[in-house]
């Protein structure tokens, strides 16, 4: 099994530029279901999830071809409508192909993905609201089993809990039911915003009525597309923090600053100094930080995705921090590996007590899943010595050619087997 080699203590410093985002990625990909035109994807990013999304869309009968700059993805002749377990359950990103499925075709059999190492995370927001379109569904056999024999028709949807898959499935679904759909309480996050611009570019009808509603009138056919996916706003986030923890100096480039500018915000609270350009944004790491309280919250609150990354950095600050991890019940896998590097971090129900003033030291460590693992590389460019980073296929589901960016800003990183 492949392995990371990381050898510590280097200051990182000159541009990295941040491929497309996963997360925006993956849905799009799913909603390209819906048409039956050739469909033109730019800035994919070549990372395992993404492949798997592809795997699956073939699976159901998409015509698939890889280009350097752009996927085309033919669904002119896609009829299945079965996706199966071996696919699913290594993404759960997979039941983001039951909405469209359900619009096209009125039944579909998708499996159910299961937990994952974060936590339970159950698909209940996406089934609640799909019954209200008209779905009737059972779970059998660790499937969903699910019919609209009259096909999706609108209706209007609150949410009971903010979602960003249910948010997705829905608005893929919603855009080919008859009459309109209102959904509320919806997430609100870059990645959702970008498969809205995308559904409306194929002919969809979508609109943003106020800050967590969104409008849907059905449409029947959509019209050929090509779309460019924006960048990926949690691989910018790693980076700069890259660049914070080892007093660095970084460019992150081909980014919207706006984008991430809770991210911002709080690295210059922190300490770091920061200079923002139009799609550029320059860190310079501080020896000095400061402590911090941090909440994740749904966009435009501070990511889940970001939580083992900063804490990484809150390790170094002067004072103490509290991290409070309010999106999945069980996102401190990182903990215990950081603390066998010399971290001091309290696990108290979701908050992560986090003493500050820690030198890193290199050990051999396993990585749990996508964030943790690059947790744990952040605080090995940090440490002396050589750091051996295990299980680095979590790793690899989300980061183009990680080792490859670190090593042009400085990093000695490698990869063995
Ligand atoms: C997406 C992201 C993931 C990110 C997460 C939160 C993708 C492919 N993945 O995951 O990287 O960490 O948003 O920003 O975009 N929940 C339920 N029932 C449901 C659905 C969700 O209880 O039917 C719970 C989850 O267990 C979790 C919370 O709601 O506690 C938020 O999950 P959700 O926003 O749905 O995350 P994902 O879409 O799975």
């Amino acid at each position: 099994m492949q392995k990371l080699e990381v050898f510590g203590a280097k200051k990182l410093k000159g541009q990295i530029k941040i491929s497309g985002s996963k997360n925006a990625s993956l849905p799009i990909l799913a909603a390209t279901l819906l048409s039956r035109k050739k469909i033109h994807l730019k800035n994919l990013p070549k990372v395992k999830d993404i492949q798997t999304m592809l795997s699956l869309l073939k699976s159901l009968g998409s015509k698939i071809k890889v280009k350097k700059n752009e996927t085309i993805i033919d669904n002119t002749k896609q009829r299945k409508k079965f996706a199966s377990y071996n696919l699913v359950k290594t993404m759960r990103a997979g039941i983001l192909v039951l909405g469209p499925l359900l619009a096209k075709f009125g039944s579909a059999k998708v499996s159910l993905p299961g937990g994952c190492a974060i936590g339970t995370r159950p698909i209940d927001i996406h089934l609640k609201a799909l019954s209200k379109l008209g779905v009737k569904y059972k779970i059998d056999q660790g499937y969903v089993i699910a019919n609209a024999t009259k096909g999706l028709r609108g209706n209007n949807i609150r949410f009971s809990k903010i979602s960003v898959g249910a948010t997705e499935n829905l608005i893929i679904a919603s855009s080919f039911a008859k009459g309109t759909t209102i959904l509320s309480n919806c997430a609100t996050e870059p990645e959702i915003k970008d498969l809205v611009n995308f559904l409306n570019q194929m002919g969809c009808k979508i609109k943003w009525t106020s800050k967590r509603t969104i409008k849907i009138i059905g449409v029947s056919q959509v019209i050929k597309t090509s779309y460019s996916i924006m960048f990926d706003r949690i691989e910018a986030g790693t980076y700069l923090l890259a660049g914070a923890v080892t007093e660095g100096n970084l460019k992150i480039q081909n980014i919207i600053p706006n984008i991430i500018k809770t991210e911002i915000d709080i690295l210059k609270k922190i300490g770091s100094k920061i200079i923002i350009k139009k799609n550029e944004v320059q860190i310079f790491g501080n020896k000095k930080i400061k402590g911090m309280k941090i909440k994740t919250a749904p966009y435009p609150g501070f990511p889940t995705d970001l939580q083992a990354q900063i804490m990484v950095l809150l390790c170094k600050a002067k004072k103490n921090s509290v991290i409070q991890e309010d999106i999945f019940e069980n996102r401190f896998m990182h903990v215990a590996e950081l603390n066998r590097m010399g971290a001091k971090i309290l696990i108290n129900g979701n908050k992560a007590i986090v003493k500050g003033d820690i030198k890193f030291v290199s050990a051999e460590l396993m990585a749990t899943d996508l964030r943790a693992s690059v947790s744990l590389i952040l605080a090995a460019l940090t440490a002396k010595g050589k750091s051996v980073i295990n299980r680095i296929y979590h790793l690899d589901r989300g980061y183009e050619d990680i080792e490859k960016k670190l090593r042009k800003v400085g990093a000695k990183i490698r990869r063995v087997n």
